[in-house]
């Protein structure tokens, strides 16, 4: 029997829209060059004084109006996010702070764009040691802050959002049947922010020669990430003994639509099996995988029984993949 189950889902997406065509305007780009390279049409933008904690509140309680749960009776809060609201403290303990969550610890995890599937494997974990019942794991980004605004490289793949999952104790066979988490940091260089860190703290030479925006080698990316999404998913299928044909969904991280179907490619899994919103959204980071969940799970796509097969990746580099059973 799995250790957990996904009990509610949640979302936010902020209203302000950003097109390709205003990008057209900003920077040298196009269009139909940011469409034929990614897929993306558009993406959300947060309200001034709109922040990440803000988002995650708006995401987690949809999650815990679904799930049914109480923010009080919450035992423990992950956000993944590395566009916090501030340093220190972190996001989650601003969350808790908004819900009411009195009882919960409450923690940031910083794996980029796999932050939300390394929270589902740390919440499943500590379900499974019976110390935690009931667990908020939400991914949240207002990546829109920490862009170079004229890098063409970066500011066009981006956009805002949370998504929320609860997760509680599976009495049956529903529920996350494996996670698979890895990191190299070999591909830290390929996806960074140089300064405002210990290493290079803020100064305002650094501030001048943006620094503190996201640096991105956007071919590397790419490669890692299609090599580590397929061997994730064939590491997933193995150790449940399903085959590619068992899957009814694929909820993805949605970084690139050339990178999804090139990893659901090589396992010959239709794309009609993917939910597919980064042409609305762009890519949200750790946001993108819950808020994925979200609105598959509330078009009313996802029936009991269903095998979902998921996967994320993000600087680190850090990737997961899980196979669910809905
Ligand atoms: N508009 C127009 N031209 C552009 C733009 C832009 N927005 N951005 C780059 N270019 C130019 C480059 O300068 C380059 O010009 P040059 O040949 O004169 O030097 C040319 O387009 C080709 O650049 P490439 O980097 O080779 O283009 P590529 O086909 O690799 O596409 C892209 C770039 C879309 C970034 C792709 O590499 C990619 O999607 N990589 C994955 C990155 C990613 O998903 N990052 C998200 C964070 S990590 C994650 O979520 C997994």
């Amino acid at each position: 029997m799995p250790n957990s189950r996904i009990i509610g889902t949640g979302s936010y997406i902020p209203e302000k829209v950003l097109t390709n065509l205003d990008l057209e305007k900003m920077v040298e780009t196009s269009d139909a060059w940011i469409v034929e390279r990614t897929g993306i049409r558009e993406r959300h933008v947060a309200a001034d004084g709109e922040a990440a904690s803000d988002m995650a509140a708006a995401a987690s309680r949809r999650a815990l109006e679904m799930a049914g749960v109480r923010p009080e009776d919450l035992d423990v809060i992950i956000v993944g996010t590395i566009s916090a609201d501030m340093p220190m403290p972190s996001a989650a303990v601003l969350l808790q702070q908004k819900l009411g969550a009195s009882k919960a610890f409450a923690f940031d995890l910083s794996a980029a764009c796999a932050g939300s599937i390394y929270g589902m494997g740390i919440a499943d974990s500590f379900i499974a040691t019976g110390r935690v019942r009931r667990a908020l794991v939400v991914g949240v980004e207002v990546l829109t802050r920490i862009l170079d605004w004229t890098d063409r490289n970066t500011c066009v793949l981006f956009g805002d959002a949370a998504g929320a999952m609860v997760l509680a104790p599976s009495d049956g066979p529903s529920g996350i049947l494996s996670t698979h988490l890895h990191s190299d940091g070999a591909g830290a260089p390929a996806l960074y922010i140089p300064a405002g860190g210990s290493a290079r703290p803020t100064t305002e030479a650094t501030v001048r020669e943006k620094l503190h925006y996201v640096k991105m080698n956007g071919r590397e990316v790419y490669k890692i990430a299609v090599r580590s999404l397929t061997a994730v998913l064939g590491e997933a299928f193995a150790t449940n003994r399903v085959t590619p044909d068992d899957v009814s969904h694929v909820i993805a991280h949605q970084a690139n639509l050339r990178i999804l179907e090139s990893v659901l490619q090589r396992y010959a899994i239709p794309m009609s099996k993917c939910w597919v919103n980064l042409d609305k959204v762009g890519n949200t980071s750790s946001a993108s995988l819950p808020m994925t969940l979200d609105q598959a799970n509330r078009a009313g796509r996802l029936s009991r029984g269903d095998l979902i097969a998921m996967m994320a990746i993000g600087a680190g580099m850090a990737w997961g993949g899980a196979l669910v059973r809905w």
